[in-house]
């Protein structure tokens, strides 16, 4: 029977990005890719034996025909053996609802997490990572504080495709979270990266460039070289959105405003400020800074939210 148990999994934002898979039951994506965790901003899961499966969100019984509730159920069905073992599946999120960021990538981790000790399996981190993956891709990444890279592997049971976290400690790197629209989002990332694979023109070029630049950004993180981090990851998160410009018909996450945004960047930049950005499959931008300019992007961004996912030293 399960035992009781909790877990914490942070959220993360990739530098080099995770965009289409080799298999989409098994999220097997074409490229690596590489992330930052986010701190104290995450999901907590609580499981407990119980008379009736439930899913709780937000302190909130869902109903048995929710979708989440759904995927959350099915993927527990991965770890138990039947459905005579009935689960209260509980999870909180602390990412404030305004910074508009999704949390599947905590929320899997978290799952998989409470789930692996729940039925006390004694598994290698990398199989946790494994299992996360099925959930959501970028949910593999989101076991650990800090950086980690997610190898794309080349196994088709996908036995070699699960992420590491990187032995680095940056006090001073931050994430700074420009909220544009923190309304429901369009295109889950899942059907925008399906799309775009299948449609886009561009999409050819991206996974040999994702390649070379996610092993380029875990080199300047190794370094902590902050001007080529930034630089590669910027690049890579707007080649990203390129390959979604061109598929047919067009995908944007990007709103007006977080191209006034990227303006504003662009221009301070040119002035000296030493700050990137990065964008996902939302129209939100997160900057890319060390402490020493934290001062600075609040100042051009008075709405921004600063983490700073290490400890200080
Ligand atoms: C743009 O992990 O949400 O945020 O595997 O279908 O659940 P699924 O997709 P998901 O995709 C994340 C895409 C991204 C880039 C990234 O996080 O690497």
């Amino acid at each position: 029977t399960p035992q009781p148990a909790t877990a914490y999994a942070p959220s993360n934002i990739a530098l080099s990005k995770y965009w289409g898979k080799r298999d989409k039951a098994l999220n097997l994506p074409l490229n690596s890719s590489l992330s930052i965790s986010l701190r104290d901003w995450g999901s907590t899961t609580r499981i407990s034996p119980s008379s009736t499966d439930e899913v709780w969100f937000q302190d909130r019984l869902l109903p048995a025909d929710d979708p989440f509730a759904d995927k959350v159920l099915r993927f527990a069905n991965r770890f138990r053996r039947d459905q005579m073992m009935p689960l209260k599946i509980e999870t909180s999120n602390t990412i404030p609802t305004a910074a508009g960021l999704a949390s599947s990538a905590s929320g899997f981790a978290a799952l998989t997490m409470a789930l692996v000790q729940a039925f006390q399996l004694d598994l290698p981190d990398d199989t946790v990572s494994m299992f996360a993956r099925l959930g959501s891709g970028s949910a593999t990444r989101s076991l650990w504080h800090g950086f980690a890279r997610w190898e794309r592997g080349h196994a088709n049971d996908g036995t070699d495709s699960f992420a590491r976290p990187l032995e680095v400690r940056w006090p001073a790197f931050r994430i700074a979270i420009i909220p544009v629209d923190t309304g429901p989002k369009s295109h889950s990332s899942r059907d925008g990266m399906n799309h775009t694979v299948a449609t886009s023109p561009l999409f050819g070029a991206w996974p040999a460039q994702a390649e070379s630049d996610c092993t380029a950004i875990q080199n300047a993180v190794q370094d902590q070289n902050f001007q080529t981090l930034g630089q590669l990851a910027e690049a890579n998160a707007l080649a990203m959105h390129a390959t979604m410009l061109a598929a047919r018909p067009a995908l944007s996450y990007l709103k007006p405003e977080s191209w006034q945004v990227l303006e504003t960047l662009w221009t301070a930049r040119h002035e000296g400020l030493a700050a990137f950005a990065t964008m996902d499959a939302g129209a939100n931008v997160k900057l890319i800074l060390e402490a020493s300019s934290a001062a600075d992007v609040k100042a051009i961004f008075p709405q921004s939210r600063l983490i700073a996912p290490f400890d200080p030293l």
